[in-house]
C-alpha cells in the first residue's frame, strides 16, 4: 500500500495540519504495517508556477507539450496514480486552500489526463481511492461557533471529485489562535474523531 503525503503548510514542526496528518498515517499504518509514504512537501516554492505550455495545451485538442510546467505535472499525476491513498495536510489560508495547494491542485486537474469534458460536464479520468484531509485554521469554520466562511472543504471536495476522487474526509484542528487550554481540548477531540473512524 502507498500513500501520497502532500504537505502544504509552511510551518514545519509546529504545523497542526502536519501533525494530524501524521497522526491519520500512524492509524492507517496500524491496519496495514507495510504501507510506504512517499512524501510531497509543497510549501513554499518548490512547485514551478503553471507556465506558456501548460496553458497553450489545455487550450488544444491534444497535449502539446512536455516543455517548462508540463513536465512537472505529468511527475506529479503519476505520483497521484500510484497512491492507493493520500494524505493532504492543509492551513486554512484566507478562508480555502493556500496558493501552493491550489498550485499543485492545478498541476494534477488536468484536462484529457486527470479528466475529460463531455456534453455532460467534466468527468473524472482517475480510479477513485480514500483521501484524507487534515485541515488546521486559526479561527473556527464549522459548527455553531464558527465566524467564518468554509470555502476550503467544498472547494476541495469539488476539485478532487472532478479527477475523479469521491471518497474524501476532513479531519479538523480548528482554533490554533485559541489559548493553549483550549487548543489542548480541541486536538483531544480531533484525536477522539480519528480513533472512533478508524476503530469501525
Ligand atoms: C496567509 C494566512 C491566511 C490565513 N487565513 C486564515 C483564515 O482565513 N481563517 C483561519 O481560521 N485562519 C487563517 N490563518 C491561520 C492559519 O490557518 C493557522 O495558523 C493554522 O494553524 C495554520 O496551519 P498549520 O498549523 O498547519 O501551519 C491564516 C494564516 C495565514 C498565514
Amino acid at each position: 500500500m502507498n500513500i501520497l503525503h502532500v504537505s502544504a503548510s509552511p510551518r514545519g514542526q509546529a504545523s497542526e495540519s502536519n501533525a494530524l496528518s501524521h497522526k491519520i498515517i500512524e492509524s492507517l499504518r496500524r491496519r496495514h504495517p507495510d504501507a510506504e509514504v512517499t512524501e510531497r512537501p509543497i510549501a513554499g516554492n518548490v512547485l514551478a508556477p503553471v507556465d506558456e505550455p501548460y496553458a497553450t495545451s489545455q487550450q488544444s485538442l491534444v497535449d502539446v507539450s512536455s516543455d517548462g510546467s508540463m513536465a512537472q505535472s505529468e511527475r506529479l499525476v503519476r505520483e497521484l496514480e500510484l497512491a492507493d491513498v493520500v494524505v493532504i495536510a492543509t492551513p486554512m489560508h484566507n478562508y480555502t486552500v493556500p496558493a501552493t495547494l491550489k498550485l499543485w491542485l492545478d498541476h494534477i486537474a488536468r484536462v484529457r489526463r486527470t479528466f475529460d469534458i463531455s456534453a455532460q460536464g467534466k468527468i473524472g479520468l482517475l480510479h477513485d481511492r480514500p483521501v484524507f484531509v487534515a485541515i488546521a485554521s486559526g479561527g473556527r469554520f464549522s459548527g455553531e461557533r464558527a465566524h467564518q466562511p468554509d470555502f476550503l472543504t467544498p472547494y476541495l471536495k469539488t476539485i478532487l471529485g472532478m479527477i475523479g476522487l469521491h471518497d474524501v474526509t476532513f479531519f479538523t484542528i480548528e482554533g490554533t489562535a485559541s489559548r493553549q487550554e483550549t487548543l489542548a481540548q480541541t486536538r483531544l477531540q480531533t484525536d477522539q474523531a480519528l480513533h472512533d473512524y478508524f476503530a469501525t
